[in-house]
């Protein structure tokens, strides 16, 4: 604690709790998590995650340009789409022919909202991609052995960081914890992780079931 303030990623943790559980006990995400998920479902899935990395790729730069925060979190490696494009391509899927979801679509109009007004929000969403790094380690082996798909593409998206991940997760938490952001702004943050796992959720209902 910093004062009576609770660090940033502790209010992010504590208050996606529940949406975690929610999202992981989703059909959807028991079948990817199981290598059980129809492969043109699967295929789709990756597709919705290149619209939302690309987006926030193609916004963070700008928002931390203006804000020395995002500067200080924001890795080169965050805008490195190729994991996902390489597991696309192996499905012969081109990621000009991907279509939102309506959900997705929803997300993608936020994430310009928050760009104009309020860019730091923006890492409450980044939190929850980079956070999802952790249990996707685990997926990306069962996705290989039931899509039976190859070591380096098909899957690749979810072990995107390799053996980098445990040290990318604990510095990432590291510099969000040292920006000082205000109590308003760590809402604010939160409202938005809310709001990304909200999304995973509608993905799944859309693409399988609710
Ligand atoms: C079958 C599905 C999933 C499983 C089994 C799973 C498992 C896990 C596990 C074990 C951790 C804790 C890792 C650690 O602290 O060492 C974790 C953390 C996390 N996961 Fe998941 N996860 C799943 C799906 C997702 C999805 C779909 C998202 C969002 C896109 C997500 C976002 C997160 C986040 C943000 C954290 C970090 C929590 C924190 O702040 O410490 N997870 N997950």
């Amino acid at each position: 604690m910093q004062g009576s303030q609770p660090l940033v990623m502790d209010a992010l943790r504590e208050s996606t709790k529940e949406l975690h559980a929610d999202t992981e006990g989703h059909q959807f995400q028991k079948q990817l998590g199981s290598g059980t998920v129809r492969k043109d479902l699967y295929v789709k899935y990756l597709g919705q995650l290149y619209l939302m990395h690309k987006h926030l790729a193609d916004l963070l730069p700008h928002a931390a340009a203006n804000d020395a925060r995002i500067a200080a979190v924001l890795a080169p490696y965050h805008s490195d789409l190729s994991a996902v494009v390489g597991d696309l391509g192996y499905f012969d899927a081109s990621t000009d022919s991907v279509v939102p979801l309506t959900a997705t679509a929803a997300l993608l109009d936020t994430m310009d909202e928050l760009a104009k007004h309020s860019p730091v929000s923006l890492l409450g969403q980044l939190y929850v991609l980079e956070g999802s790094t952790n249990g996707a380690k685990f997926m990306a082996k069962t996705l290989r052995k039931g899509l039976n798909l190859p070591e380096e593409r098909g899957a690749k998206y979810f072990d995107r960081y390799g053996d980098l991940q445990r040290e990318r997760w604990t510095n990432f938490k590291a510099t969000m914890n040292a920006q000082g952001f205000s109590q308003s702004e760590i809402d604010a943050l939160v409202v938005e992780a809310k709001r990304m796992f909200q999304t995973f959720f509608e993905i799944g209902c859309e693409l399988e079931t609710c």
